[in-house]
């Protein structure tokens, strides 16, 4: 009997109406287009606004988008896993509210928090459940409504974060496509690097939390670019090695999209040359959980049956890891 794999059928993004130029980051703080360009790639990002709107929002969206275009119903979903680190409350989970939304009455569903490397750590998982033959219909939802926890008077995080979600559909294949490995990583030691200081349990939220802007984003940047840099390209050219890929044999990099500068780190170590590498950096900026998932959405029509892929990304946490997979439709 052949291994049942866990195969992507199916990837739908959401990126909402508003957008955040660099023009206008220079009217809000000290910085310039030509800085953000040069220094992270960044050129616009989009907003979710409105009261009341959340992650599960663009979740949903998502969500809808990819049943749609699959075909099937909602009641059909056995299990929807969200990467978030900004869930709509701190409980309920978000996928929960996401399921509820799209009518996923027979789903069971939990978030998991691995920041930047949410979409891999949610990816890997829900293949466990496919590939044990217990479930046929999983999604991965990776979402994000960064806008909701970045200090919009701090320049050097204000303008790298945007707001977006992607989703896609996990279904049993014994062609031999789908899920072939990956490799994760945590270091929890990196939490002093990039991190929310309140509203969690050891500093819940009160006014000097509140007046201390403690219920943002604090990255320092150059210690999680240079952990970035290693951790990304390292892991990449592992899971080739442990594959037997060479450059030749990848179709595409799919890096999570956090700075230019660190995805192309990732690329020269693998070997692939930037005609093979998504990056859709300029016109997202990072999305946190939603970069891969939105990479492939925008990508979708450009892969075929059997492509090698390789997944990588890094965040909070510290959390890194690479997913090799082999593509496994075409798109009409
Ligand atoms: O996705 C999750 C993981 N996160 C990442 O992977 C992000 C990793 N880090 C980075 O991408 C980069 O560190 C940043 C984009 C955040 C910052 O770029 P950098 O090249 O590391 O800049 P820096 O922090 O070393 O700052 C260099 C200079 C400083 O000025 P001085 O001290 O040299 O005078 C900053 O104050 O650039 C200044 N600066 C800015 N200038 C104009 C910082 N932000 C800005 C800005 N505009 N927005």
């Amino acid at each position: 009997m052949s291994r049942i794999t866990a195969a992507i059928t199916a990837v739908q993004g959401y990126v909402p109406p508003d957008t955040l130029t660099n023009a206008d980051l220079e009217k809000m703080v000290d910085t310039t287009d030509e800085w953000i360009r040069t220094r992270t790639g960044v050129e616009v990002r989009h907003i979710l606004k409105g009261e009341g709107l959340g992650t599960s929002d663009m979740g949903a969206e998502a969500v809808r988008g990819l049943l749609a275009k699959r075909g099937i119903d909602a009641s059909e979903i056995d299990l929807l896993i969200c990467a978030t680190v900004t869930p709509d409350h701190l409980f309920p989970a978000t996928a929960n509210i996401i399921s509820d939304k799209v009518g996923a009455v027979n789903a069971w569903s939990y978030d998991i928090n691995a920041a930047c490397s949410g979409f891999l750590f949610a990816l890997t998982t829900a293949s466990q459940f496919i590939e044990t033959g217990k479930y046929k219909k999983v999604i991965v939802v990776g979402a994000d409504k960064m806008s909701s926890i970045v200090d919009y008077t701090d320049r050097a995080t204000c303008i790298i974060f945007g707001d977006g979600a992607g989703a896609v559909l996990l279904e049993p294949s014994s062609d031999g496509l789908g899920l072939m490995d990956s490799i994760l990583r945590s270091d929890g030691s990196g939490r002093q690097y990039l991190h929310q200081k309140a509203g969690g349990s050891v500093k819940p939220a009160s006014h000097e939390s509140v007046d201390k802007r403690e219920h943002f984003v604090f990255q320092d940047g150059q210690p999680v670019f240079k952990a970035a840099v290693k951790g990304m390209a390292d892991v990449s050219a592992e899971i080739m090695e442990k594959n037997n890929l060479s450059a030749e044999d990848v179709a595409w990099l799919v890096p999570h999209q956090a700075n230019l500068r660190i995805i192309d780190a990732t690329a020269n170590r693998m070997g692939v040359g930037s005609e093979k590498v998504m990056i859709n950096i300029q016109k997202y900026g990072n999305t946190t959980a939603a970069t891969i998932p939105l990479c492939l959405w925008d990508w979708e029509k450009k892969l075929h049956t059997g492509d090698n892929i390789i997944l990588a990304a890094f965040g909070g946490g510290f959390t890194w890891g690479s997913i090799y997979l082999k593509w496994a439709y075409e798109t009409k």
